[in-house]
């Protein structure tokens, strides 16, 4: 679990003597030392890695948190939003509560509801409390664990003669492949030989065991130095895994459950580098479909009191289904009657369960904190959408496109070959402090996702710009000091982008150009030249961000960065 956070960890045991709890900050490693040596008894236990919300990644503010007689442990995911509140009422009957963080609370709740039944003093807490949590619960005379979720997800691993409790699959893998999904509002009594779900309102619920496939394999690192060089190794057979059984003859299949004809609009939600991929989505969509494409947050989004309703289609994108903000958009867009579609890694994620439709991008698991493989896709997934639309519009096919999206991973091979080409620039450009990244058309999101992979993995800041805004403002910034990264493969705005170049180099400014292999001209403004196989401008940006993948894992690796968990980054960001 330790991608969803490594500020601390921490453990608590049930055992004879009561609840035996373990501490440290920072990462998993670090309970390991605390704890060697140390007798471990007990059939029954939790645990948490954290990524800090509220309070700083100390020892105190680590989980679980205990209530103050020590009866009850807890786990927390989400924000608990009214926990000042609580923490009031508690502390005027005498609570004495210990960190800054907003989950203990929840622990001396319970125990102040305990009076019998361990389930009813949980749900008595939990009716006071709002916010999102996904929860682990045990007390030092039950035998059993009790999760609970809303708004952060859960799952149960059915093992034999033991059971587990995760927020999310891969935690479990190792020990068994049966799967039982949480929803909001849903609580679990979890005992050695088996479980029971209510939701809140002490309802039964029948749960569906899901028989997951991947494998623990696939989410080892297979001899790379980290997992995200080997997730841009990928790269070939995540498209192949996307595009698989997708295209037939020349033609498009998708299985949609969706009236493409009664939609006016589109409006793609997303965060981060998935919204990156939504912006080329909106080129792709718009320039293939013709139909009019908006983009958002997902944040924004859904505190804009958006403008959809039943004649738009509204498309989450998203790696691993569970971003809090990214869901809230999709709940605030069902709700308007919008038609909704997912573009989701994680088969059977929040996400990926509540939209109507979509399409899973098979890119198997992704680990390393900074998306790679999954943006490849996330594309690859966009355009074929966009291909079958036009397709079913009866539109003339676009054959070029197609033929090339079927080469797609023989190309991606060969812009792998470029890893120690680019390290050689990296160890160039190791030392900056800023770094300018441009673009034009299917290129600008390209620049916006290569700063955000070099700022978030290597901490060089870095910004994304369309090309000929530069002029309008950060030219201002272009010295010797200021390394700009031009994306420049050949399209029709080739032309304007060697005078962007020019522009730079008159101010004293470096370029780093990443162009066409065919490319003569570029190669005479500069020495820093990464050069890609050409393919149609609808896929170029999964060709030309590959090398900005390579750029930022590079300068982050000699910078002794492990980049697959980056300072204050967690992989899903499952808090608003
Ligand atoms: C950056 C990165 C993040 C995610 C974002 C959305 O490399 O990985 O910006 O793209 O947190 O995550 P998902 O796609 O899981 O919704």
């Amino acid at each position: 679990m330790e991608y969803r956070g490594y500020d601390s960890a921490g453990m608590t045991i049930k055992n004879s003597a009561g609840l035996a709890t373990f501490k440290a900050v920072g990462k998993i490693t670090e309970l390991e030392k605390k704890i060697s040596g140390k007798k471990l008894e007990g059939n029954l236990g939790i645990a948490h890695t954290r990524w800090a919300t509220h309070g700083e990644p100390n020892e105190i503010n680590a989980h679980p948190h205990l209530d103050a007689k020590g009866e009850v442990a807890i786990v927390h995911n989400g924000i608990i939003e009214n926990y000042c509140a609580l923490k009031d009422f508690l502390t005027k009957e005498g609570f004495k509560i210990i960190s800054d963080t907003d989950s203990e609370i929840v622990a001396h709740l319970i125990q102040k509801f305990h009076n019998g039944s361990f389930s009813e003093a949980v749900v008595k807490a939990l009716e006071l409390i709002e916010g999102t949590f996904g929860l682990a619960i045990v007390q030092k005379d039950e035998n059993r664990i009790i999760a609970a979720r809303r708004g952060s997800p859960l799952v149960l691993g059915v093992g034999e003669g033991e059971m587990f409790v995760a927020s999310d699959v891969s935690a479990v893998l190792d020990y068994t492949k049966k799967i039982v999904y949480l929803n909001d509002d849903e609580l679990a009594v979890v005992e050695k030989d088996g479980y029971s779900v209510k939701n809140l309102k002490g309802k039964e619920v029948n749960k569906k065991v899901h028989e997951i496939k991947w494998t623990l394999d696939q989410i080892e690192k297979k001899g790379f130095k980290h997992f995200m060089l080997k997730e841009i190794f990928e790269q070939p057979e995540a498209v192949i895994n996307t595009l698989r059984g997708r295209i037939k003859e020349g033609k498009i299949k998708l299985s949609l459950d969706l009236d493409l004809d009664s939609l006016k609009r589109v409006v793609i939600v997303a965060c981060g580098t998935s919204w990156h991929s939504a912006l080329i989505g909106k080129y792709l969509l718009e320039k293939i479909v013709g139909i009019p494409v908006e983009v958002d947050y997902a944040s924004e989004f859904r505190y804009r009191d958006p403008l959809v309703g039943k004649n738009d289609l509204v498309i989450v994108i998203s790696q691993s289904g569970e971003t809090a903000d990214t869901l809230a958009a999709l709940k605030e867009a069902k709700a308007k009657g919008a038609k909704t579609f997912g573009i989701i890694n994680v088969v059977g994620s929040t996400i990926a369960r509540e939209v109507k439709t979509g399409i899973y991008l098979h890119a198997g698991p992704e680990i390393g904190v900074a998306s790679t493989k999954a943006f490849t896709v996330q594309v690859v997934d966009l355009l074929l959408l966009a291909l079958f639309w036009r397709q079913e519009k009866g539109l003339r096919p676009e054959k070029n496109i197609i033929r090339d999206l079927e080469a797609l991973p023989e190309k991606i091979k060969e812009v792998l070959e470029q890893s120690d080409n680019i390290r050689k620039l990296a160890e160039k450009f190791v030392n900056c402090k800023n770094i300018l990244y441009l673009g034009r058309g299917f290129n600008f999101p390209v620049a916006l996702e290569g700063a955000l992979k070099l700022k978030e993995i290597s901490y060089i800041h870095a910004e994304g710009y369309p090309a000929a805004e530069m002029k309008h403002g950060p030219i201002a910034l272009i010295d010797k000091d200021m390394p700009v990264m031009f994306i420049a493969t050949r399209d029709s705005t080739y032309e304007k982008i060697l005078s962007n170049m020019e522009e730079i180099r008159a101010r004293g400014g470096e370029i780093i150009a990443i162009v066409s292999e065919e490319d003569k001209r570029i190669s005479k403004l500069t020495k820093n030249v990464i050069k890609v196989p050409s393919v149609s401008p609808e896929l170029m940006p999964i060709i030309n961000a590959i090398p900005m993948q390579f750029f930022a894992y590079h300068v982050a690796d000699l910078k002794g960065i492990d980049m697959d968990k980056p300072r204050n980054l967690a992989k899903s960001v499952t808090v608003e």
